[in-house]
This record gives C-alpha cells, structure tokens and sequence, in this order.
C-alpha cells in the first residue's frame, strides 16, 4: 500500500489516543482532554495515512529556525520496519534542515535513533514531570489497560 504524509493535518484525538494505545507509546491516553491540549500545544504534527486511517505520527516543539523537540513518534504495529518513522524523523529534517532536533526515546526504541543519524547526548538533562509519568506503568499494563482503545487503531 502507498501512504499519504502531511505535515498540516491534525488527526481526531481518538485516532491519535488509540495508535498510542496500539504502537504502544505511554502517554496520558486515559485522559483525552489533556491529549488534545498536548496537541494544540505543538506546532509540529506530522502524519502518516493509509487511506483516512493515522498510521504513523510525530508531534514536536520548534521554533523553525534553530531548535526543535520532538515529543511523541509512534508508528502502528501493522505499518511498523516498513519506514514510516523514518519518513515522518525526515519530514522533520526537511521542515528546515538549520533546526536541531532533541528527543528522548522510549525504551523500545532506544537503539532506533542512532542508526538514523541521531547522536546521543551525554549532557541531556531532564526536570521530571509531576502526575501521571510514563515509568509508572510498564508496556503490558498499558496494553491491558488500553485493549478496547488500541484496537480501534
Ligand atoms: C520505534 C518506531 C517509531 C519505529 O518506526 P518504524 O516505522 O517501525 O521504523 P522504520 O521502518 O522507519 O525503521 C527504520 C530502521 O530502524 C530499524 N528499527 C525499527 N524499529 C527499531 C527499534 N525499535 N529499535 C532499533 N531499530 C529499529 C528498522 O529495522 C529499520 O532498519 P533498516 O533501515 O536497516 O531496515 C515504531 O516501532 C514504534 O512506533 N514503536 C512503538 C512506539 C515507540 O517506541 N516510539 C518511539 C518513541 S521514542
């Protein structure tokens, strides 16, 4: 199948809440509220569609010119090795290639970046979240618990 990639569309909260649920990629899903405002709060929203189903996302933070964060890059487990991260990781490059881009990656995907070109950082530093945090819940759990959701991806 042939995807479509946008770097204007903003997908239903749902469909982003349930491609969470089956990539699996611990964020707050249980409370779409705050999914929807994590997503209103980013200019960066870059897609991957079969069809009018999200297949792939990316969601980061730049200011277009010089620095860039990105927050979330989920891919669905049907669309997964065949690169579609690696598509939406070069849609971000090519927004403005001046911008430097920082994540920090999920335990699965860990040893993901470096063989994209990424370089990890030895000075990074983190001022952890208070509330829900994803190292609270480990991947079965959040697969447990979001069953229903992610089979709707
Ligand atoms: C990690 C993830 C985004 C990768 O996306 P993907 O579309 O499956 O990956 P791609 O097809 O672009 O992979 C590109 C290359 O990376 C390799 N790769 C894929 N997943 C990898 C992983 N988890 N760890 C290391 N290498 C990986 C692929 O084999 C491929 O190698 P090749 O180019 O030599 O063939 C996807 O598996 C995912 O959504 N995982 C769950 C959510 C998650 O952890 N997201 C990352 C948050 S930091």
């Amino acid at each position: 199948v042939s995807l479509a990639y946008a770097t204007d569309r903003r997908p239903d909260v749902d469909a982003i809440r349930a491609l969470y649920a089956a990539a699996p990629l611990r964020r707050p899903i249980h409370d779409a509220a705050r999914i929807r405002r994590m997503y209103e709060g980013s200019n960066v929203v870059l897609t991957a569609w079969d069809g009018e189903r999200l297949v792939g996302i990316a969601r980061g933070l730049s200011d277009g010119c010089f620095d860039g964060y990105l927050a979330d890059l989920a891919v669905h487990p049907d669309y997964q090795n065949r690169g579609v991260g690696r598509r939406l990781l070069e849609l971000a490059r090519s927004l403005n290639p001046e911008v430097q881009w920082v994540l920090l990656a999920s335990p699965v995907a860990k040893d993901y970046y470096a063989h994209l070109g990424w370089s990890g950082l030895p000075n990074a530093w983190r001022l952890n979240r208070e509330g829900w945090d994803y190292h609270q819940v480990d991947y079965d759990t959040y697969k447990a618990q979001h069953a229903e959701l992610a089979a709707r991806a």
